[in-house]
C-alpha cells in the first residue's frame, strides 16, 4: 500500500512516525508525501492543549471527502489522542477506519492489514511492553537521528495529559540504546538527540525521586555514548530539573560530544504556581541548579517552556515568571497559553485567567524574548564558533545553516567542501534580531 503519515505534536511523535514508517516499509508498503497518492492515511496525533486536538479533528473529518471519491482508502488515527479518545473516535469520525494507542504503535502494520482486508473498524488502546523494543527502525536519518530512550511518564505535573496518554514511564536497556545508536552512527548519523518526556530518569525504574548525588544512569548511558567513533555530537530533551545531581554535571561538564544546551522546563516562576502545578521545584532551587549548571559548563545556553494562565495565576505570579526567564536570558524558549485537560488533576481548578489575559501575558513573555534573543546575537559578532553543517537554508538557497553545540543557528555562504553533517568553523559577521551570518574561516 501507499501510505501518509502525518504527524502532530512533540519531538516522541515524530520518531514514532519515523518508526512506523520503518515498519510499514519492511512489509513492503511505500511512505508517501501527499494524501491524494495513498491508499492509507496514518494521523499521528497529540493530545497535550486542545488546540492540538482540535487541529487533528479537523483535518481527519476533512479527509471524509476524498474517502468518498476513493472508497477503498484506509484512515486510522494513532498516538496519543487516539489514546485518550479510543472508541469514541469512531463514533465522531464515521469515516474512521481505526484507532491506535500509543502502547500499541509497534502493531501499524498488522492493524493496516486488518483494516484494508477485513473491513474492520476497530481501536487497540491496551498498552503493551513490546513497543518499548519494537519501535527501533529508522525511516530517514540522516546526519541527524534521534532515539527514544524512555517512553511514558510518572511525573503528572497537575496540568498535563502526557502521563495517562502515554502510560508509565519505562527505560529502555542500555544495550538496546547503544545498539540502536550503533546502527545509526554506522549509517551515517553524526548528531544524536536522545528524546525522553523526563529524560535525565533514565534508567531510574520510573521512580520520580530524584537518585544520590553520585547515581546517574543517564550519565553512564552519556559517557558509552560519547565513545562512539564517528559520532560528533549527542543532545537530549527534556530534562526535569531535578535530575542534575553531581554526577551527571561532572559528566556534562567533561563529556566531548555533549552538546552544551539544555531544554530546562520552567513553566512558571512562582512558587505557590509551581506547587499547584506539582513541580517538584521552587523558583530558588532552579535558580541555584542553573546557576551551578553555568559554573561547570560557561558557554551553557538554556531554552525552555512556560505557561501562562494556569489556574489561579495572578498578575504577581506571572511578574515572578517575567522576572525568572529575564535573569535565566534563555537563548529560546515556548511560551504556552494555559488549556485545561479533562483528566488531569487541573482540569478540576477552575480556569480562572480569561483569554485575553493568557494572550496578553503571552505577548509581553515573547516580546521580552525578542529583546534578549536580539541581545545575545548581536554579542556574538566577532567570534568565531564551531557548528554543524545542516544543510541548504530554507528560505535562501544560496545560504547554509549550522548550529553551534550552544543550539544558535547560523547562516553562512558555502565553499566546494561543504557538507551536510560535518563540524566547520564560521566567523559571525552580521547579526539581525532573529538571526546570525558568518563565514567560513577553516
Ligand atoms: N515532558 C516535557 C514536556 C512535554 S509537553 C517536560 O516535562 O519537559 C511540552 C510542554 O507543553 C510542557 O513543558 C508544557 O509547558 C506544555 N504543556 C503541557 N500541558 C499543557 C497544558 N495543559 N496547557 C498548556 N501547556 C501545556
Ligand atoms: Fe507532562 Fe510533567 Fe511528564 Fe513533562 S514531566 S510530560 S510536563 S507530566
Ligand atoms: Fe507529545 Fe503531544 Fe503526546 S506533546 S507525548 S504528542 S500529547
Amino acid at each position: 500500500m501507499k501510505v501518509y503519515i502525518k504527524t502532530y505534536g512533540c519531538q516522541m511523535n515524530e520518531r514514532d512516525s519515523d518508526a512506523m514508517a520503518s515498519l510499514l516499509r519492511a512489509e513492503g508498503h511505500e511512505i508517501v508525501g501527499t494524501e491524494e497518492e495513498a491508499d492509507a492515511l496514518i494521523f499521528n496525533t497529540c493530545s497535550v492543549r486542545e488546540a492540538a486536538e482540535r487541529k487533528a479533528k479537523g483535518k481527519i473529518g476533512y479527509m471524509k471527502k476524498l474517502k468518498a471519491r476513493k472508497p477503498g482508502l484506509v484512515i486510522g488515527v494513532a498516538g496519543c489522542m487516539a489514546q485518550r479518545l479510543g472508541d469514541k473516535l469512531l463514533e465522531e469520525l464515521p469515516h474512521l477506519d481505526f484507532v491506535l494507542g500509543t502502547g500499541q504503535l509497534h502493531t501499524l502494520p498488522e492493524q493496516l492489514r486488518k483494516a484494508k482486508e477485513k473491513h474492520l473498524r476497530f481501536a487497540e488502546t491496551e498498552p503493551s511492553p513490546d513497543v518499548l523494543t519494537g519501535m527501533s527502525g529508522h525511516y530517514a536519518a540522516t546526519w541527524h537521528g534521534e532515539i527514544a530512550i524512555t517512553r511514558g511518564c510518572n511525573r503528572f505535573c497537575s496540568y498535563c495529559i502526557v502521563p495517562y496518554v502515554r502510560g508509565r514511564e519505562i527505560s529502555r536497556t542500555r544495550e538496546d540504546v547503544l545498539a540502536e545508536a550503533k546502527m545509526l552512527v554506522d549509517s551515517g548519523v553524526k548528531e544524536l538527540l536522545l528524546l525522553g518526556q523526563n529524560v535525565a530518569a533514565y534508567g531510574l525504574g520510573g521512580d520520580i525521586r530524584p537518585p544520590a548525588d553520585d547515581c546517574s544512569p543517564f550519565a553512564e548511558l552519556l559517557e558509552e555514548l560519547d565513545k562512539l567513533p564517528g559520532l560528533l555530537r549527542i543532545r537530549y530533551t527534556s530534562p526535569y530539573v531535578s535530575y542534575f545531581n553531581k554526577r551527571l554535571i561532572r559528566t556534562l561538564a567533561t563529556a566531548e560530544k555533549v552538546c552544551h544546551n539544555i531544554h530546562l522546563p520552567l513553566q512558571s516562576g512562582s512558587d505557590r504556581i509551581l506547587a499547584a502545578m506539582n513541580r517538584q521545584y521552587t523558583r530558588d532551587s532552579y535558580l541555584a541548579k542553573a546557576a551551578e549548571l553555568r559554573d561547570a559548563i560557561p558557554d551553557l545556553t538554556f531554552s525552555t517552556d512556560v505557561i501562562v494562565g494556569f489556574p489561579g495565576e495572578t498578575e504577581e505570579d506571572f511578574r515572578l515568571t517575567r522576572e525568572v526567564m529575564n535573569e535565566m536570558d534563555y537563548s529560546q524558549s515556548f511560551i504556552f497559553k494555559y488549556s485545561p485537560r479533562p483528566g488531569a488533576k487541573s482540569a478540576q481548578m477552575p480556569d480562572t485567567v480569561p483569554e485575553e489575559v493568557k494572550e496578553e501575558r503571552n505577548q509581553i513573555l515573547l516580546a521580552d524574548l525578542a529583546v534578549r534573543v536580539e541581545k545575545r546575537l548581536a554579542a556574538m559578532k566577532g567570534r568565531t564558533e564551531e557548528v554543524l553543517v545542516e544543510g541548504v537554508s530554507p528560505r535562501n538557497p544560496r545560504r547554509w545553516t549550522g548550529r553551534t553545540g550552544t543550539n544558535i543557528m547560523i547562516h553562512f555562504e558555502p565553499d566546494e567542501k561543504c557538507r551536510p553533517g560535518t563540524l566547520r568553523k564560521v566567523e559571525v559577521i552580521q547579526s539581525n534580531p532573529v538571526s546570525l551570518f558568518g563565514k567560513l574561516v577553516d
